[in-house]
């Protein structure tokens, strides 16, 4: 119980402090003009099954409606739910402007100003291109009405205050675009885009710290704690090759859900795969495979 109280305390301090930083960063998004591009549903549609978006939006299990509200997200802070993000305009996005739909998914915040806790892997789209939001925007519009009413967050003290997550965006979120390293190929670059922005894989392959940011020192090394008490093995360079992992068996199994054994890959994994990595083109399946056997830097 002391413990407890310890981690709480140092947490609110944490938190506070981040939050007296605000003062400085408000009104510093920067001004983008998606709104001028033209939005392609059908490769909305792609980049909405890269980024995950319909698993944690909709409650497939529970019989819920396309995009009208995820299933419970059990993490240690409390349980998550998406909310309903159909264009309904009472329960979902309706009113909403594609800049508003862009800072949510980039910079963590709501066009009230709120900010979103970080459950919502927007720690990552930060990297999404100005093309890939347009694209999702345009497909999000094409899908049917839901007046479901976004359930409300379930957390534990002090995580429930979300004032205070200003204060954590502060200390852990750098919102910042994708920019290609010139000294690796074409490949490569997409497949570091795709891993590190929009299949979020350090998601659950990162490890956090007591506050639920990255430990970006230990990117990909592996990590616990995750829903349901899963824990994900780590997928370095070393680890993969390890395991015998190649880049020919690694998009393979990407694409089928198999290990270089034989065995199947599962838990969420095989959720990843089943909505997300199986429908991918195969040359992002190769980019991200090449990229996961060749990144010696530390994102
Ligand atoms: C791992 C689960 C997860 C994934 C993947 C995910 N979301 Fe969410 N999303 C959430 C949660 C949880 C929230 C609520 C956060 C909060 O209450 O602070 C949220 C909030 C949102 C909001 C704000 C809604 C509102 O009413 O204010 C939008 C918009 C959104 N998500 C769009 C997307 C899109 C687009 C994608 C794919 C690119 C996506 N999400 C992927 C979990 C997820
Ligand atoms: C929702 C959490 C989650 C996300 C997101 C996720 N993974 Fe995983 N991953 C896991 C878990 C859990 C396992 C262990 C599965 C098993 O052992 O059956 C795993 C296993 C793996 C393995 C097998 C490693 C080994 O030891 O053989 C690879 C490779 C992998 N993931 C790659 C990825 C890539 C690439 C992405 C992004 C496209 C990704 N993962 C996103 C949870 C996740």
């Amino acid at each position: 119980m002391k413990m407890f109280l310890l981690v709480t305390a140092a947490v609110i301090v944490a938190l506070a402090t981040g939050g007296a930083l605000l003062v400085f960063r408000e009104g510093q998004v920067p001004k983008s003009d998606i709104a001028s591009l033209e939005g392609d549903a059908d490769r909305g549609a792609y980049v909405a099954r890269l980024a995950g978006c319909i698993a944690c939006h909709t409650n497939e299990a529970g019989g819920g409606e396309l995009l009208a509200g995820g299933p419970p997200l059990k993490t240690p802070f409390g349980t998550f739910y998406g909310p309903n993000i159909t264009p309904d305009p009472i329960a979902g996005l309706g009113n909403w402007s594609v800049n508003d739909f862009a800072r949510a998914l980039r910079h963590g915040t709501s066009p009230e100003g709120k900010p979103y806790y970080p459950a919502f892997p927007y720690t990552f789209y930060s990297r999404l291109t100005d093309q890939d939001v347009a694209d999702l925007w345009a497909t999000f519009k094409t899908v049917p009405d839901a007046s479901e009413p976004t359930k409300p967050q379930q957390l534990k003290f002090p995580f429930d205050q979300r004032w205070a997550l200003r204060g954590w965006q502060n200390l852990f979120f750098e919102s910042e675009p994708y920019t290609n390293n010139p000294a690796q190929n074409e490949l490569w670059n997409r497949g570091k885009y795709i891993v590190t922005g929009p299949a979020h894989c350090g998601a659950c392959h990162t490890p956090r710290n007591l506050l639920g940011a990255s430990d970006i020192e230990q990117a990909l090394h592996g990590a616990g704690d995750l829903p349901g008490d899963e824990r994900s093995p780590p997928i370095t360079p070393a680890d993969l090759l390890e395991k015998g992992w190649t880049e020919r068996n690694l998009a393979f199994g990407l694409r089928f859900g198999t290990k270089p054994n034989g065995d199947v890959l599962g838990g969420s994994m095989g959720e990843v795969i089943r909505d997300g990595t199986s429908w991918l083109t195969d040359e992002d399946l190769q980019a991200i495979s090449h990229y996961l056997l060749n990144n010696n830097d530390t994102e």
